[in-house]
């Protein structure tokens, strides 16, 4: 079965993770499903909202992390635009609006990508993280950006900088999320309200989120300058210990780094 389930239905294009062994973390082949996904439903007048959603128990573990090694996201000249850049220029740039579900852990990306979501409902058991720092990297997806925008300085940086998780409670404080609901609930919660908003008037819709994002003219630069930043701290030694201690369940050792 796809690692991305698809369903589309009354005007809503539905992205489900379905990767439950390896706890949805998304490879290369997901990224591209998700933004081939996404680039279609752009064009097709049939489909007036996304929502993308997880399982009960996790939204994603994030990047693959043995992918983060094979297949590091690092754009090269003339060469194909990596996946996980083409799903992120996707997100970014989808005109109509998104809702997301997200139940248990959303690590890095996981979360990331919520920033470029236009309502955001948690589970209870919702479990945010930003561990790039940790794995021996920077902020992807704008999040340098969105998150300090979104949250405020001194959040983003205790977010980015230290890395640990935060929860639902925490993050609908910080203006992260919309609601929280019981975890069960939280796909149909969402359901519920993207068939809201499919029923409103798609021009209207897209015209409000092209004007609150009108002003946002730092967002493809500083995407830019993070993946390049991203490709390199990847190449390097502290991220090269950090990954191999997580897939090996260790502490990493920095001390040489
Ligand atoms: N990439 C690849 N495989 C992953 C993964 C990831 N990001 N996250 C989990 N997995 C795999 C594990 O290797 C394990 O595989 P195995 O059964 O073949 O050994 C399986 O998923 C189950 O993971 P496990 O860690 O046992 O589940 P858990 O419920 O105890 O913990 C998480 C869940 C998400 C908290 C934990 O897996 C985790 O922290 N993963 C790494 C997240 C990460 O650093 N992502 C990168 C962000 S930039």
């Amino acid at each position: 079965m796809s690692e991305i389930l698809q369903h589309r239905e009354a005007g809503v294009l539905t992205l489900t993770f379905n990767r439950l062994d390896k706890k949805n973390a998304i490879t290369t082949a997901m990224y591209t499903r998700l933004a081939e996904e996404l680039e279609a439903a752009t064009a097709d007048d049939s489909v007036r909202v996304a929502v993308i959603q997880g399982a009960v128990e996790i939204f994603t573990a994030g990047n693959d992390l043995a992918d983060f090694l094979n297949n590091p996201p690092i754009s090269k000249p003339g060469a194909e635009v990596p996946p996980v850049v083409r799903f992120l220029n996707a997100i970014r740039d989808f005109p109509k609006p998104i809702v997301a579900a997200v139940a248990g852990p959303a690590v890095g990306i996981g979360t990331t990508l919520l920033l470029h979501c236009d309502l955001v409902y948690a589970g209870d058991n919702a479990a945010f993280s930003l561990p790039f720092v940790n794995l021996g990297l920077c902020p992807e997806a704008g999040a340098s950006l969105l998150l300090p925008q979104i949250v405020g300085y001194p959040k983003a940086a205790e977010k980015l900088m230290l890395g640990e998780a935060f929860y639902a409670e925490e993050a609908l404080e910080m203006g992260l999320i919309n609601r929280i609901v019981p975890p069960h609930e939280v796909n149909a919660y969402a359901q519920a309200q993207a068939a809201k908003l499919a029923a409103k008037p798609a021009a209207s819709l897209r015209v409000t989120k092209q004007l609150m994002n009108m002003a946002q003219t730092q967002l493809a630069p500083v995407m830019t300058e993070e993946l390049k930043h991203f490709g390199a701290l990847l190449q390097g030694p502290a991220a090269k210990e950090a990954i191999s201690a997580v897939m090996e369940k260790r502490k990493p050792d920095f001390s040489k780094c």
